[in-house]
């Protein structure tokens, strides 16, 4: 099965998790894209969408669909998002994209996080995918110093500015074994935002392409 083929896959699979009347949690990116055409199928059954991002409010309207504030609803039922990698324990490494941050406030408000993926996103040990770090533009220095302390090479994603106006890096060369951890104190550098790891919050279902799910 081709890798379009299996985004298809994994974001038409995401509908079964959709009740009548609910509000959705919508990410970001190219396998989300599946997704939304999905629910642009059932969208007389829902009562609109919460976005992690523009671009996902622009395809949602495009569709029919209403894009809703966060502040405006309940905790809702499911958020439906994509990942850059996933390992056994639905540990997530997210922001490919640069959404990270509202992708990261949506996950928590939601009662249940399905992920969708192509088993390329699949691996053991998150970090090979380069962790996408968001900070406050005038701190991208020091961060960058901290996170060499640390052992990340950090590389500036240079001509790009993030939804909320700041600025990602990302950081190579990781083997991510206890990603919970790293979250945590990475989170405490002065001057980071959101660091694209979703371990103290990760997702509660994983749908593969291939059509496995755990
Ligand atoms: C967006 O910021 C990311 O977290 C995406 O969820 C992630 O990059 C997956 O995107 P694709 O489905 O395009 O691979």
């Amino acid at each position: 099965m081709d890798i379009e083929a299996q985004k298809r896959a994994a974001g038409e699979a995401a509908l079964e998790f959709i009740e009548d009347h609910a509000v959705v949690g919508v990410g970001t990116g190219s396998t989300v894209k599946y997704f939304i055409d999905a629910l642009a199928r059932i969208k007389q059954r829902i009562d609109g969408a919460v976005s992690s991002s523009e671009r996902s409010s622009a395809l949602l309207r495009q569709h029919g669909i209403q894009v809703l504030d966060l502040n405006a609803v309940d905790p809702f039922a499911v958020y439906v998002d994509g990942a850059d990698e996933c390992d056994g324990r639905r540990n997530l490494i997210k922001g490919g994209g640069g959404a990270l941050t509202r992708e990261k406030i949506i996950a928590a408000v939601a009662k249940k996080f399905v992920c969708i993926v192509d088993t390329r996103k699949c691996v053991d040990v998150l970090g090979k995918f380069p962790l996408p770090v968001e900070v406050v533009p005038m701190a991208r220095s020091y961060v960058a110093r901290a996170i060499q302390k640390r052992g990340g090479q950090p590389v500036w994603r240079q001509g790009f500015t993030t939804d909320n106006g700041n600025w990602i890096l990302d950081v190579h060369g990781l083997a991510i074994t206890d990603p919970a951890r790293l979250e945590a104190e990475w989170n405490q550098i002065t001057g980071v935002v959101t660091v694209g790891l979703f371990a103290q919050r990760p997702a509660d279902v994983v749908l593969v392409g291939d059509g496995r799910r755990y």
